[in-house]
């Protein structure tokens, strides 16, 4: 088994530039990051913590599964603006304390289109906002907002389905208690074929849950955000 130090994400990786375009570009990137991140953070849809966490995890996977250094860059930026439609939410919607009733619901569902139209006009975001537009479409074909199955679902979307949901799950909300991570990693498992692609869950769970903990820790004290704001 590789240390997760081999998988983990380090700066010198050179995520949140964009192979072959001018530093230029990358700059004006990076203050768009942190214009919408400005945006996340005043509806209180995505804290910093979450979002380093996410993208740490995402990153970790995607370096197991081999992807080059373009769709680690693409995977990054999708994860990172998931759920970047949810600012267009109503608050009654977004800030509802309890359960969504089946017409909020169908409200809220709307956030991954609205990110997608967000984005897609965007040529250094395009490939991001496909990530966007497909986060929570399920491998047996029962997500939204498309009902896309297997492969058909981008391949980051697919990596942003598992991440996210497994930090969601092993962390903090003032309405439940944290799952451990080993409990965290056996739902993961559980979902394998369903909700979630069968070979990111075999990847997934190729590292045990004390080195996922692990990768949580180095999250916590990295730079992931602040390499996406400096994009350069
Ligand atoms: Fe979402």
């Amino acid at each position: 088994m590789q240390s997760v130090e081999q998988f983990a994400p380090a700066p010198s990786l050179g995520l949140s530039t964009t192979p072959g375009m001018s530093s230029t570009s990358d700059a004006i990137l990076g203050s768009t990051f942190r214009a919408l991140d400005a945006a996340l953070q005043a509806r209180d849809i995505c804290t910093h913590a979450h979002c380093q966490r996410v993208i740490y995890y995402s990153l970790t996977l995607g370096q197991m599964m081999g992807l080059s250094e373009h769709e680690l860059v693409t995977l990054e930026r999708g994860v990172f603006l998931h759920d970047i439609g949810k600012i267009h939410m109503p608050d009654y919607v977004l800030l509802k304390p309890g359960l969504l009733s089946d017409t909020e619901r169908s409200v809220m569902q709307q956030h991954s289109t609205i990110g997608f139209e967000m984005l897609r006009h965007n040529p250094l975001l395009v490939d991001a906002a496909d990530i966007v537009l497909t986060h929570h479409e399920r491998y047996n074909g029962s997500g939204y907002p498309m009902g896309l199955s297997g492969d058909d679902i981008p391949l980051g979307a697919r990596i942003c389905a598992v991440t996210d949901t497994f930090d969601a799950i092993t962390s903090v909300r003032p309405y439940r208690n944290p799952m451990s991570f080993d409990d965290a990693c056996a739902y993961i498992k559980s979902e394998r074929g369903r909700h979630y692609d069968p070979r990111i869950v075999d990847m997934f769970t190729a590292l045990p849950p004390s080195q996922w903990q692990e990768v949580q820790q180095v999250a916590s004290a990295g730079t992931a955000l602040n390499n996406l704001f400096q994009a350069a």
